[in-house]
Protein backbone atom coordinates (compact mmCIF):
# COMPACT_ATOMS: atom_id res chain seq x y z
CA UNK A 1 0.00 0.00 0.00
CA UNK A 2 1.08 3.49 -0.66
CA UNK A 3 2.01 5.53 2.42
CA UNK A 4 2.40 8.80 0.53
CA UNK A 5 1.80 10.91 -2.53
CA UNK A 6 3.73 13.20 -5.15
CA UNK A 7 1.92 16.24 -5.30
CA UNK A 8 1.98 18.18 -8.64
CA UNK A 9 -0.37 21.51 -9.19
CA UNK A 10 -1.48 23.26 -12.27
CA UNK A 11 -4.58 25.32 -13.10
CA UNK A 12 -5.85 23.25 -16.02
CA UNK A 13 -5.17 19.12 -15.52
CA UNK A 14 -5.68 17.32 -19.21
CA UNK A 15 -6.29 13.35 -18.80
CA UNK A 16 -5.18 11.63 -22.01
CA UNK A 17 -3.18 13.19 -25.06
CA UNK A 18 -5.48 12.24 -28.11
CA UNK A 19 -6.46 14.76 -30.73
CA UNK A 20 -9.40 16.28 -27.76
CA UNK A 21 -6.58 16.83 -25.01
CA UNK A 22 -3.77 18.28 -27.17
CA UNK A 23 -6.66 20.66 -28.73
CA UNK A 24 -7.94 21.65 -24.92
CA UNK A 25 -4.54 21.58 -23.49
CA UNK A 26 -3.00 24.14 -26.22
CA UNK A 27 -5.96 26.36 -25.90
CA UNK A 28 -5.57 26.07 -21.67
CA UNK A 29 -1.75 27.11 -22.07
CA UNK A 30 -2.91 29.64 -24.55
CA UNK A 31 -4.99 31.42 -21.99
CA UNK A 32 -1.81 31.88 -19.41
CA UNK A 33 -2.96 29.01 -17.96
CA UNK A 34 -0.31 26.53 -16.13
CA UNK A 35 -2.04 23.04 -18.10
CA UNK A 36 -0.44 19.65 -17.79
CA UNK A 37 -1.48 16.91 -20.08
CA UNK A 38 -1.49 13.29 -18.08
CA UNK A 39 -1.15 10.05 -20.20
CA UNK A 40 -0.56 6.34 -20.11
CA UNK A 41 1.30 6.60 -23.61
CA UNK A 42 3.47 9.52 -25.38
CA UNK A 43 0.71 11.17 -27.01
CA UNK A 44 2.04 10.15 -30.73
CA UNK A 45 0.71 6.87 -29.92
CA UNK A 46 -2.79 8.10 -28.93
CA UNK A 47 -5.74 6.22 -30.76
CA UNK A 48 -6.36 9.61 -32.69
CA UNK A 49 -3.64 8.65 -34.52
CA UNK A 50 -6.03 6.04 -36.58
CA UNK A 51 -8.67 7.81 -37.73
CA UNK A 52 -6.99 7.38 -41.10
CA UNK A 53 -9.40 8.81 -43.86
CA UNK A 54 -9.84 12.46 -43.22
CA UNK A 55 -11.72 15.25 -41.36
CA UNK A 56 -15.14 16.47 -42.43
CA UNK A 57 -14.79 20.03 -43.54
CA UNK A 58 -17.81 22.61 -45.70
CA UNK A 59 -15.69 24.77 -47.19
CA UNK A 60 -19.23 26.92 -47.96
CA UNK A 61 -22.21 27.89 -46.15
CA UNK A 62 -24.46 25.85 -48.21
CA UNK A 63 -21.99 22.62 -47.92
CA UNK A 64 -21.80 23.26 -44.56
CA UNK A 65 -25.49 23.36 -44.08
CA UNK A 66 -25.69 19.90 -45.99
CA UNK A 67 -22.91 18.68 -43.60
CA UNK A 68 -24.90 19.14 -40.77
CA UNK A 69 -27.85 18.10 -42.02
CA UNK A 70 -25.82 14.25 -43.56
CA UNK A 71 -25.10 14.27 -40.27
CA UNK A 72 -28.23 14.28 -38.24
CA UNK A 73 -29.90 11.90 -40.69
CA UNK A 74 -26.85 9.51 -40.37
CA UNK A 75 -27.61 10.10 -36.73
CA UNK A 76 -31.24 8.25 -36.34
CA UNK A 77 -32.78 10.95 -34.44
CA UNK A 78 -30.23 10.98 -31.46
CA UNK A 79 -28.11 14.10 -32.08
CA UNK A 80 -28.16 17.20 -30.23
CA UNK A 81 -28.85 19.97 -33.48
CA UNK A 82 -27.36 22.72 -31.23
CA UNK A 83 -23.70 20.79 -31.17
CA UNK A 84 -23.96 19.42 -34.65
CA UNK A 85 -24.16 23.14 -35.95
CA UNK A 86 -21.71 24.25 -34.12
CA UNK A 87 -19.83 21.28 -35.35
CA UNK A 88 -20.17 21.45 -39.16
CA UNK A 89 -19.91 25.36 -38.94
CA UNK A 90 -16.28 25.24 -37.17
CA UNK A 91 -15.02 22.91 -39.98
CA UNK A 92 -13.12 25.48 -43.10
CA UNK A 93 -11.78 27.71 -39.25
CA UNK A 94 -10.27 24.72 -38.25
CA UNK A 95 -9.26 23.53 -41.30
CA UNK A 96 -7.66 26.71 -41.88
CA UNK A 97 -5.54 26.59 -38.66
CA UNK A 98 -4.19 23.08 -39.08
CA UNK A 99 -3.11 24.24 -42.59
CA UNK A 100 -1.90 27.55 -40.98
CA UNK A 101 0.40 24.85 -38.24
CA UNK A 102 2.14 23.31 -41.51
CA UNK A 103 -0.86 19.99 -42.11
CA UNK A 104 0.17 18.79 -45.27
CA UNK A 105 -3.29 18.24 -46.79
CA UNK A 106 -3.51 16.64 -50.34
CA UNK A 107 -4.80 20.02 -52.15
CA UNK A 108 -6.34 20.36 -55.53
CA UNK A 109 -5.72 21.97 -58.85
CA UNK A 110 -6.62 25.54 -57.06
CA UNK A 111 -4.86 25.06 -53.90
CA UNK A 112 -7.61 24.26 -51.87
CA UNK A 113 -7.63 21.23 -49.71
CA UNK A 114 -8.92 17.96 -51.91
CA UNK A 115 -12.11 16.37 -50.56
CA UNK A 116 -13.10 12.53 -51.08
CA UNK A 117 -15.92 11.36 -50.47
CA UNK A 118 -16.61 9.38 -47.01
CA UNK A 119 -19.97 7.03 -46.08
CA UNK A 120 -23.48 8.91 -45.78
CA UNK A 121 -22.18 12.18 -47.74
CA UNK A 122 -23.36 13.79 -50.73
CA UNK A 123 -20.13 15.71 -51.30
CA UNK A 124 -16.58 15.12 -51.23
CA UNK A 125 -15.70 17.03 -47.80
CA UNK A 126 -13.25 14.50 -46.25
CA UNK A 127 -9.92 16.61 -46.40
CA UNK A 128 -7.00 14.17 -46.06
CA UNK A 129 -3.02 13.86 -45.96
CA UNK A 130 -3.02 10.57 -47.74
CA UNK A 131 -4.86 7.40 -45.34
CA UNK A 132 -2.91 8.57 -42.13
CA UNK A 133 -4.64 11.68 -41.83
CA UNK A 134 -5.01 11.82 -37.70
CA UNK A 135 -1.67 10.61 -37.25
CA UNK A 136 -0.40 14.36 -39.37
CA UNK A 137 -2.98 16.24 -37.36
CA UNK A 138 -1.96 14.59 -34.15
CA UNK A 139 2.02 15.87 -35.27
CA UNK A 140 0.83 19.00 -35.76
CA UNK A 141 -1.61 19.69 -32.20
CA UNK A 142 1.69 17.93 -29.99
CA UNK A 143 3.47 21.16 -31.76
CA UNK A 144 1.62 23.33 -31.13
CA UNK A 145 0.58 22.22 -27.50
CA UNK A 146 4.35 22.22 -26.59
CA UNK A 147 4.65 25.68 -28.34
CA UNK A 148 1.80 26.81 -26.31
CA UNK A 149 3.81 25.56 -22.94
CA UNK A 150 2.02 22.25 -22.26
CA UNK A 151 3.93 20.29 -19.32
CA UNK A 152 3.41 16.71 -20.85
CA UNK A 153 3.68 13.86 -18.11
CA UNK A 154 3.16 10.79 -20.19
CA UNK A 155 3.23 6.90 -18.54
CA UNK A 156 1.46 8.10 -15.67
CA UNK A 157 -1.86 6.24 -15.27
CA UNK A 158 -4.37 8.49 -13.32
CA UNK A 159 -6.85 6.15 -11.72
CA UNK A 160 -9.25 8.26 -9.82
CA UNK A 161 -10.70 12.12 -9.57
CA UNK A 162 -9.89 13.87 -6.10
CA UNK A 163 -12.63 16.35 -4.67
CA UNK A 164 -12.30 19.63 -2.93
CA UNK A 165 -15.53 19.96 -1.16
CA UNK A 166 -18.40 19.49 -4.13
CA UNK A 167 -15.47 20.18 -6.70
CA UNK A 168 -13.44 17.76 -8.80
CA UNK A 169 -9.90 19.26 -7.70
CA UNK A 170 -7.74 16.57 -9.49
CA UNK A 171 -6.75 13.34 -10.44
CA UNK A 172 -4.34 10.37 -7.89
CA UNK A 173 -2.16 7.69 -9.69
CA UNK A 174 0.36 6.01 -10.50
CA UNK A 175 3.94 6.89 -12.07
CA UNK A 176 4.42 3.89 -14.16
CA UNK A 177 8.07 3.59 -14.29
CA UNK A 178 8.91 4.94 -10.59
CA UNK A 179 5.95 2.85 -9.07
CA UNK A 180 5.17 6.22 -7.18
CA UNK A 181 1.73 7.30 -6.04
CA UNK A 182 1.29 11.21 -7.88
CA UNK A 183 -1.57 13.34 -6.75
CA UNK A 184 -2.27 16.05 -9.83
CA UNK A 185 -4.34 19.27 -7.98
CA UNK A 186 -5.82 21.25 -10.34
CA UNK A 187 -8.22 24.24 -10.73
CA UNK A 188 -9.85 22.15 -13.48
CA UNK A 189 -9.70 18.73 -14.82
CA UNK A 190 -10.49 17.95 -18.55
CA UNK A 191 -11.13 14.43 -19.36
CA UNK A 192 -10.29 13.15 -22.80
CA UNK A 193 -9.44 9.43 -22.67
CA UNK A 194 -10.83 8.32 -25.36
CA UNK A 195 -12.95 5.19 -25.75
CA UNK A 196 -12.98 0.99 -25.04
CA UNK A 197 -12.53 -0.60 -27.71
CA UNK A 198 -10.66 -2.93 -26.22
CA UNK A 199 -14.11 -4.34 -24.44
CA UNK A 200 -14.00 -6.28 -27.90
CA UNK A 201 -12.43 -9.30 -29.12
CA UNK A 202 -12.21 -7.63 -32.99
CA UNK A 203 -11.20 -3.58 -32.24
CA UNK A 204 -9.74 -1.61 -34.54
CA UNK A 205 -8.25 0.34 -31.32
CA UNK A 206 -4.88 1.17 -29.82
CA UNK A 207 -4.10 -1.18 -27.01
CA UNK A 208 -4.64 1.63 -24.45
CA UNK A 209 -7.73 2.51 -25.31
CA UNK A 210 -9.61 1.02 -22.05
CA UNK A 211 -11.88 3.81 -21.37
CA UNK A 212 -10.35 5.16 -18.02
CA UNK A 213 -11.87 8.15 -18.27
CA UNK A 214 -15.48 7.19 -18.84
CA UNK A 215 -14.90 4.70 -15.63
CA UNK A 216 -13.23 7.43 -13.22
CA UNK A 217 -16.75 9.43 -13.94
CA UNK A 218 -18.35 6.43 -13.24
CA UNK A 219 -16.71 5.58 -9.83
CA UNK A 220 -17.47 9.45 -8.92
CA UNK A 221 -21.27 9.07 -9.01
CA UNK A 222 -21.59 10.38 -12.66
CA UNK A 223 -23.68 8.92 -15.46
CA UNK A 224 -22.81 7.79 -19.14
CA UNK A 225 -25.18 8.91 -21.68
CA UNK A 226 -25.90 6.33 -24.77
CA UNK A 227 -23.25 4.21 -23.67
CA UNK A 228 -24.35 1.39 -25.55
CA UNK A 229 -23.95 3.09 -28.55
CA UNK A 230 -20.90 1.42 -30.10
CA UNK A 231 -19.63 1.77 -33.67
CA UNK A 232 -18.27 -1.25 -35.85
CA UNK A 233 -16.54 -0.23 -38.50
CA UNK A 234 -17.33 -2.11 -41.47
CA UNK A 235 -13.76 -2.75 -42.64
CA UNK A 236 -11.66 -4.11 -40.17
CA UNK A 237 -7.92 -6.64 -41.57
CA UNK A 238 -9.16 -9.77 -41.41
CA UNK A 239 -8.54 -11.27 -38.44
CA UNK A 240 -7.53 -8.58 -36.19
CA UNK A 241 -9.58 -5.60 -36.77
CA UNK A 242 -7.15 -3.50 -37.58
CA UNK A 243 -8.85 -0.26 -39.48
CA UNK A 244 -9.18 -0.46 -43.32
CA UNK A 245 -9.50 3.00 -44.07
CA UNK A 246 -13.09 3.58 -45.37
CA UNK A 247 -11.15 5.83 -47.47
CA UNK A 248 -10.63 3.23 -49.84
CA UNK A 249 -14.00 2.64 -50.89
CA UNK A 250 -14.25 6.59 -50.75
CA UNK A 251 -11.70 6.44 -53.90
CA UNK A 252 -13.13 3.29 -55.58
CA UNK A 253 -12.74 0.06 -53.33
CA UNK A 254 -15.80 -2.29 -53.59
CA UNK A 255 -16.89 -5.04 -50.86
CA UNK A 256 -17.17 -8.42 -52.72
CA UNK A 257 -18.66 -12.15 -51.35
CA UNK A 258 -18.01 -15.64 -51.96
CA UNK A 259 -19.80 -15.20 -55.12
CA UNK A 260 -17.07 -11.77 -55.94
CA UNK A 261 -20.51 -10.01 -56.35
CA UNK A 262 -20.68 -6.82 -55.59
CA UNK A 263 -23.06 -6.47 -53.27
CA UNK A 264 -23.34 -2.77 -51.32
CA UNK A 265 -26.09 -2.17 -53.97
CA UNK A 266 -28.25 -4.72 -53.24
CA UNK A 267 -28.46 -3.11 -49.39
CA UNK A 268 -28.13 0.72 -49.87
CA UNK A 269 -29.21 3.12 -52.66
CA UNK A 270 -25.47 4.57 -51.81
CA UNK A 271 -23.71 1.28 -52.18
CA UNK A 272 -20.16 0.51 -50.65
CA UNK A 273 -20.25 4.58 -49.35
CA UNK A 274 -24.09 3.95 -47.07
CA UNK A 275 -23.69 4.54 -43.53
CA UNK A 276 -21.26 2.44 -42.06
CA UNK A 277 -24.13 1.20 -39.57
CA UNK A 278 -26.13 -0.49 -43.21
CA UNK A 279 -22.33 -1.78 -44.17
CA UNK A 280 -21.47 -3.49 -40.96
CA UNK A 281 -25.04 -4.92 -40.71
CA UNK A 282 -24.73 -6.16 -44.76
CA UNK A 283 -21.41 -8.00 -44.29
CA UNK A 284 -22.55 -9.57 -41.39
CA UNK A 285 -25.68 -10.90 -43.53
CA UNK A 286 -23.89 -11.87 -46.39
CA UNK A 287 -21.39 -13.98 -43.60
CA UNK A 288 -24.35 -15.43 -42.05
CA UNK A 289 -26.03 -16.28 -45.57
CA UNK A 290 -23.14 -18.15 -46.25
CA UNK A 291 -21.63 -16.03 -48.61
CA UNK A 292 -18.63 -14.98 -46.62
CA UNK A 293 -15.07 -16.47 -47.58
CA UNK A 294 -12.64 -18.62 -46.12
CA UNK A 295 -12.58 -22.43 -43.79
CA UNK A 296 -15.23 -20.35 -41.49
CA UNK A 297 -16.89 -17.98 -44.13
CA UNK A 298 -16.44 -15.34 -41.74
CA UNK A 299 -15.14 -12.39 -43.91
CA UNK A 300 -16.20 -10.52 -46.78
CA UNK A 301 -13.41 -9.16 -49.43
CA UNK A 302 -12.70 -5.19 -50.42
CA UNK A 303 -11.60 -4.89 -53.62
CA UNK A 304 -9.03 -2.22 -54.69
CA UNK A 305 -8.04 -3.21 -57.89
CA UNK A 306 -9.83 -0.46 -60.07
CA UNK A 307 -7.20 1.77 -58.05
CA UNK A 308 -3.98 1.94 -59.92
CA UNK A 309 -0.95 1.28 -58.65
CA UNK A 310 0.18 4.98 -58.61
CA UNK A 311 -3.50 6.11 -57.17
CA UNK A 312 -3.08 3.71 -54.05
CA UNK A 313 0.49 4.80 -53.24
CA UNK A 314 -0.70 8.32 -53.58
CA UNK A 315 -3.53 7.98 -51.84
CA UNK A 316 -3.76 4.72 -49.73
CA UNK A 317 0.09 4.08 -48.28
CA UNK A 318 -1.02 3.47 -45.09
CA UNK A 319 -3.42 0.25 -46.27
CA UNK A 320 -0.43 -0.91 -48.62
CA UNK A 321 1.54 -0.55 -46.18
CA UNK A 322 -0.88 -2.77 -43.51
CA UNK A 323 -1.70 -5.13 -46.29
CA UNK A 324 2.10 -5.71 -47.31
CA UNK A 325 3.49 -6.29 -43.92
CA UNK A 326 1.06 -8.26 -42.37
CA UNK A 327 -0.31 -10.22 -45.32
CA UNK A 328 2.33 -10.02 -47.95
CA UNK A 329 -0.37 -8.94 -50.29
CA UNK A 330 -0.75 -5.96 -52.35
CA UNK A 331 -4.04 -4.08 -52.94
CA UNK A 332 -3.61 -3.61 -56.73
CA UNK A 333 -3.49 -7.07 -57.25
CA UNK A 334 -5.11 -8.74 -54.30
CA UNK A 335 -8.25 -8.63 -52.60
CA UNK A 336 -8.49 -7.44 -48.46
CA UNK A 337 -9.81 -9.44 -46.27
CA UNK A 338 -12.01 -7.35 -43.95
CA UNK A 339 -14.98 -8.00 -41.10
CA UNK A 340 -16.62 -5.02 -39.50
CA UNK A 341 -14.38 -4.26 -36.12
CA UNK A 342 -15.37 -2.44 -32.61
CA UNK A 343 -14.37 1.31 -33.48
CA UNK A 344 -16.37 4.05 -31.76
CA UNK A 345 -17.95 4.97 -28.25
CA UNK A 346 -20.93 7.36 -29.81
CA UNK A 347 -21.98 7.82 -26.11
CA UNK A 348 -19.70 8.91 -22.94
CA UNK A 349 -19.62 11.41 -19.95
CA UNK A 350 -22.50 13.86 -20.73
CA UNK A 351 -21.12 17.46 -21.36
CA UNK A 352 -22.83 20.94 -22.89
CA UNK A 353 -21.25 22.24 -25.47
CA UNK A 354 -18.30 24.20 -23.59
CA UNK A 355 -17.85 21.02 -22.32
CA UNK A 356 -18.93 21.32 -19.00
CA UNK A 357 -19.83 17.60 -17.75
CA UNK A 358 -23.13 17.44 -16.64
CA UNK A 359 -24.63 15.10 -13.36
CA UNK A 360 -27.22 12.63 -13.55
CA UNK A 361 -29.94 15.33 -13.40
CA UNK A 362 -28.29 17.67 -15.79
CA UNK A 363 -26.61 20.32 -14.04
CA UNK A 364 -22.59 20.80 -14.48
CA UNK A 365 -20.50 19.51 -12.04
CA UNK A 366 -17.74 22.09 -10.80
CA UNK A 367 -14.66 21.77 -11.85
CA UNK A 368 -15.20 19.01 -14.63
CA UNK A 369 -15.09 18.90 -18.53
CA UNK A 370 -14.89 16.11 -21.22
CA UNK A 371 -13.82 16.05 -24.54
CA UNK A 372 -13.02 13.47 -27.75
CA UNK A 373 -14.58 9.76 -27.69
CA UNK A 374 -15.30 9.60 -24.06
CA UNK A 375 -17.69 12.75 -24.21
CA UNK A 376 -21.07 12.39 -25.31
CA UNK A 377 -21.62 15.99 -26.99
CA UNK A 378 -24.24 14.72 -29.08
CA UNK A 379 -22.89 15.28 -32.55
CA UNK A 380 -22.79 11.50 -33.51
CA UNK A 381 -26.53 10.35 -32.77
CA UNK A 382 -27.06 6.63 -32.79
CA UNK A 383 -24.28 6.74 -36.29
CA UNK A 384 -21.53 8.89 -35.98
CA UNK A 385 -20.59 10.02 -39.34
CA UNK A 386 -16.82 8.54 -40.78
CA UNK A 387 -14.62 11.89 -40.78
CA UNK A 388 -16.42 13.30 -38.15
CA UNK A 389 -14.24 11.98 -34.97
CA UNK A 390 -11.29 13.93 -35.77
CA UNK A 391 -13.34 17.61 -36.58
CA UNK A 392 -15.25 17.19 -33.12
CA UNK A 393 -11.93 16.26 -30.93
CA UNK A 394 -10.61 19.42 -32.32
CA UNK A 395 -13.70 21.62 -32.12
CA UNK A 396 -14.87 20.35 -28.85
CA UNK A 397 -11.67 20.22 -27.25
CA UNK A 398 -10.77 23.59 -28.02
CA UNK A 399 -14.08 25.08 -26.65
CA UNK A 400 -13.38 22.54 -23.47
CA UNK A 401 -9.74 23.98 -22.83
CA UNK A 402 -11.52 27.68 -23.28
CA UNK A 403 -14.08 27.13 -20.75
CA UNK A 404 -11.76 25.75 -18.20
CA UNK A 405 -9.22 28.20 -18.87
CA UNK A 406 -11.75 30.83 -18.04
CA UNK A 407 -13.08 29.06 -14.95
CA UNK A 408 -10.00 27.32 -12.70
CA UNK A 409 -10.13 28.42 -8.85
CA UNK A 410 -7.39 27.37 -7.04
CA UNK A 411 -7.85 23.62 -5.90
CA UNK A 412 -6.48 21.89 -2.65
CA UNK A 413 -8.24 18.48 -2.43
CA UNK A 414 -7.25 16.06 0.11
CA UNK A 415 -3.86 14.16 0.25
CA UNK A 416 -5.67 11.81 2.69
CA UNK A 417 -8.39 11.21 0.64
CA UNK A 418 -6.56 10.88 -2.66
CA UNK A 419 -4.23 8.17 -0.62
CA UNK A 420 -7.55 6.24 0.71
CA UNK A 421 -8.84 6.24 -2.59
CA UNK A 422 -5.95 5.12 -4.34
CA UNK A 423 -5.07 2.18 -2.01
CA UNK A 424 -8.87 1.42 -1.92
CA UNK A 425 -8.24 0.41 -5.47
CA UNK A 426 -5.20 -1.94 -4.86
CA UNK A 427 -6.90 -3.90 -1.78
CA UNK A 428 -6.64 -7.21 -2.33
CA UNK A 429 -10.15 -8.24 -1.66
CA UNK A 430 -9.55 -11.95 -1.35
CA UNK A 431 -6.25 -13.74 0.72
CA UNK A 432 -4.18 -15.19 -2.10
CA UNK A 433 -4.60 -18.97 -0.23
CA UNK A 434 -8.61 -18.78 -1.53
CA UNK A 435 -7.02 -18.07 -5.00
CA UNK A 436 -4.76 -20.94 -4.88
CA UNK A 437 -7.74 -23.30 -3.70
CA UNK A 438 -9.96 -22.15 -6.49
CA UNK A 439 -7.32 -22.18 -9.16
CA UNK A 440 -9.78 -20.68 -11.29
CA UNK A 441 -8.87 -17.17 -10.92
CA UNK A 442 -7.87 -15.42 -14.29
CA UNK A 443 -4.88 -13.13 -14.02
CA UNK A 444 -5.57 -9.40 -15.63
CA UNK A 445 -4.92 -10.99 -19.28
CA UNK A 446 -6.75 -14.01 -18.71
CA UNK A 447 -9.89 -11.89 -18.14
CA UNK A 448 -9.39 -9.56 -20.45
CA UNK A 449 -9.59 -12.16 -23.02
CA UNK A 450 -13.06 -14.01 -21.44
CA UNK A 451 -14.08 -9.99 -21.01
CA UNK A 452 -13.89 -9.58 -24.48
CA UNK A 453 -15.05 -12.87 -25.80
CA UNK A 454 -18.38 -12.50 -23.50
CA UNK A 455 -19.05 -8.95 -25.02
CA UNK A 456 -18.74 -10.09 -28.77
CA UNK A 457 -20.52 -12.78 -28.27
CA UNK A 458 -23.72 -10.69 -26.60
CA UNK A 459 -23.21 -7.32 -27.37
CA UNK A 460 -21.76 -6.79 -30.73
CA UNK A 461 -23.24 -5.05 -33.58
CA UNK A 462 -26.51 -7.46 -33.31
CA UNK A 463 -28.31 -7.10 -30.24
CA UNK A 464 -31.02 -9.81 -28.12
CA UNK A 465 -32.18 -9.36 -24.87
CA UNK A 466 -31.37 -12.81 -24.21
CA UNK A 467 -27.83 -12.53 -25.16
CA UNK A 468 -27.35 -9.26 -23.04
CA UNK A 469 -29.01 -11.68 -20.48
CA UNK A 470 -26.73 -13.93 -20.67
CA UNK A 471 -23.37 -11.90 -21.28
CA UNK A 472 -24.26 -10.49 -17.92
CA UNK A 473 -24.48 -13.31 -15.82
CA UNK A 474 -21.12 -14.54 -17.30
CA UNK A 475 -19.59 -11.06 -16.96
CA UNK A 476 -20.67 -11.11 -12.82
CA UNK A 477 -19.21 -14.66 -12.53
CA UNK A 478 -16.01 -13.23 -14.81
CA UNK A 479 -15.96 -10.26 -12.20
CA UNK A 480 -16.34 -12.26 -8.82
CA UNK A 481 -13.46 -14.38 -10.03
CA UNK A 482 -11.17 -11.54 -11.04
CA UNK A 483 -11.77 -9.74 -7.89
CA UNK A 484 -9.50 -13.19 -5.67
CA UNK A 485 -6.58 -12.32 -8.48
CA UNK A 486 -3.92 -11.20 -6.33
CA UNK A 487 -1.04 -9.13 -7.73
CA UNK A 488 2.16 -8.66 -6.96
CA UNK A 489 3.95 -5.52 -6.27
CA UNK A 490 7.69 -5.67 -6.00
CA UNK A 491 9.08 -3.44 -3.25
CA UNK A 492 9.61 -0.83 -5.75
CA UNK A 493 7.06 -0.90 -7.76
CA UNK A 494 8.93 0.20 -10.80
CA UNK A 495 7.46 -0.58 -13.82
CA UNK A 496 4.94 -3.36 -12.87
CA UNK A 497 3.23 -3.80 -15.76
CA UNK A 498 0.86 -6.48 -13.74
CA UNK A 499 -0.29 -3.35 -11.83
CA UNK A 500 -1.63 -1.70 -15.25
CA UNK A 501 -2.96 -4.42 -16.40
CA UNK A 502 -5.08 -5.24 -13.34
CA UNK A 503 -6.24 -1.38 -12.92
CA UNK A 504 -6.90 -0.95 -17.27
CA UNK A 505 -8.94 -4.69 -16.22
CA UNK A 506 -10.82 -3.33 -13.70
CA UNK A 507 -11.87 -0.20 -15.68
CA UNK A 508 -12.98 -2.35 -18.29
CA UNK A 509 -14.94 -4.83 -16.50
CA UNK A 510 -16.89 -1.89 -15.02
CA UNK A 511 -17.34 -0.83 -18.60
CA UNK A 512 -18.67 -3.92 -19.65
CA UNK A 513 -21.00 -4.27 -17.39
CA UNK A 514 -22.15 -0.89 -17.93
CA UNK A 515 -22.35 -1.63 -21.61
CA UNK A 516 -24.61 -4.92 -21.15
CA UNK A 517 -27.18 -2.82 -18.79
CA UNK A 518 -27.83 0.02 -20.93
CA UNK A 519 -28.24 -2.28 -23.58
CA UNK A 520 -31.02 -4.09 -22.30
CA UNK A 521 -32.21 -0.98 -21.54
CA UNK A 522 -32.37 0.30 -24.92
CA UNK A 523 -35.17 -1.66 -26.17
CA UNK A 524 -35.61 -0.60 -29.70
CA UNK A 525 -32.99 -0.17 -32.69
CA UNK A 526 -31.53 3.04 -32.90
CA UNK A 527 -28.33 3.29 -36.17
CA UNK A 528 -25.39 1.16 -34.49
CA UNK A 529 -27.35 -0.42 -32.36
CA UNK A 530 -29.23 -2.94 -33.79
CA UNK A 531 -32.01 -5.28 -32.23
CA UNK A 532 -33.34 -8.15 -33.65
CA UNK A 533 -36.09 -8.09 -31.42
CA UNK A 534 -36.97 -5.07 -31.38
CA UNK A 535 -39.52 -2.67 -29.43
CA UNK A 536 -39.89 1.10 -29.64
CA UNK A 537 -38.99 3.22 -26.79
CA UNK A 538 -36.98 6.36 -27.79
CA UNK A 539 -35.33 8.99 -26.08
CA UNK A 540 -31.76 8.88 -24.57
CA UNK A 541 -30.20 6.76 -21.39
CA UNK A 542 -28.52 8.01 -18.49
CA UNK A 543 -26.81 5.06 -16.18
CA UNK A 544 -25.23 5.76 -13.05
CA UNK A 545 -22.84 3.51 -11.03
CA UNK A 546 -25.33 3.16 -8.57
CA UNK A 547 -27.62 1.60 -11.22
CA UNK A 548 -25.32 -0.41 -12.83
CA UNK A 549 -24.17 -2.05 -9.63
CA UNK A 550 -27.57 -2.92 -8.76
CA UNK A 551 -28.05 -4.79 -12.24
CA UNK A 552 -31.79 -3.29 -12.36
CA UNK A 553 -32.50 -0.62 -15.40
CA UNK A 554 -34.22 1.61 -14.23
CA UNK A 555 -32.38 4.34 -16.10
CA UNK A 556 -33.45 7.47 -16.49
CA UNK A 557 -35.11 8.24 -20.06
CA UNK A 558 -35.03 11.77 -21.51
CA UNK A 559 -35.56 13.70 -24.32
CA UNK A 560 -32.80 15.43 -25.65
O1 LIG B 1 -12.09 4.72 -41.97
C1 LIG B 1 -11.56 5.69 -41.47
O2 LIG B 1 -10.64 6.28 -42.02
C2 LIG B 1 -12.04 6.16 -40.16
C3 LIG B 1 -12.29 7.42 -39.96
C4 LIG B 1 -13.15 7.82 -38.81
O3 LIG B 1 -13.55 6.94 -38.06
O4 LIG B 1 -13.46 9.00 -38.68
Amino acid sequence: MFTNLNPISCDVLVIGAGLAGLSAAAEAARAGKKTIVVSKNHPLKSHSAAAAGGINAAMTPEDAVLHCEETITAGCGLCDRQAVEILCNSAADILGKFRKYGTPFRLNENGEPEGRPFGAMSTPRTRFVGDYTGAALMQTAFEQAEKAGVRFEYDVFLTDLIKDGSRIAGACGIRFRSGTAELFSAGAVILATGGAGALFAVNSNGIGSTGDGCAMALRAGLPLKNWELVQFHPTGLYPSGLLISEAARGEGAVLRNKEMEAFMPRYHEKGDLAPRDAVTRAILTEIKCGRGFGRRGDFVLLDCRALSPERLTERLPEICDLTETMLHIHPSTHLIPVLPTAHYFMGGVPTDTEGHVLDAIGFAVPGLFAAGECSWTGVHGANRVGGNSLLEATVFGRRAGKAAAAETVPASPDPNEALRTLNGRLEPPASASEAEETGKIPSPLECRRELKEILSTSCGAVHTTIRHKQGATRLSLLERRFRKYRFRLPPERACNTELKDWLETDNLLLLGAALLTAAEERSESAGAFYREDQIYAGGSLYHTLTEYRKGRFSAERRPL
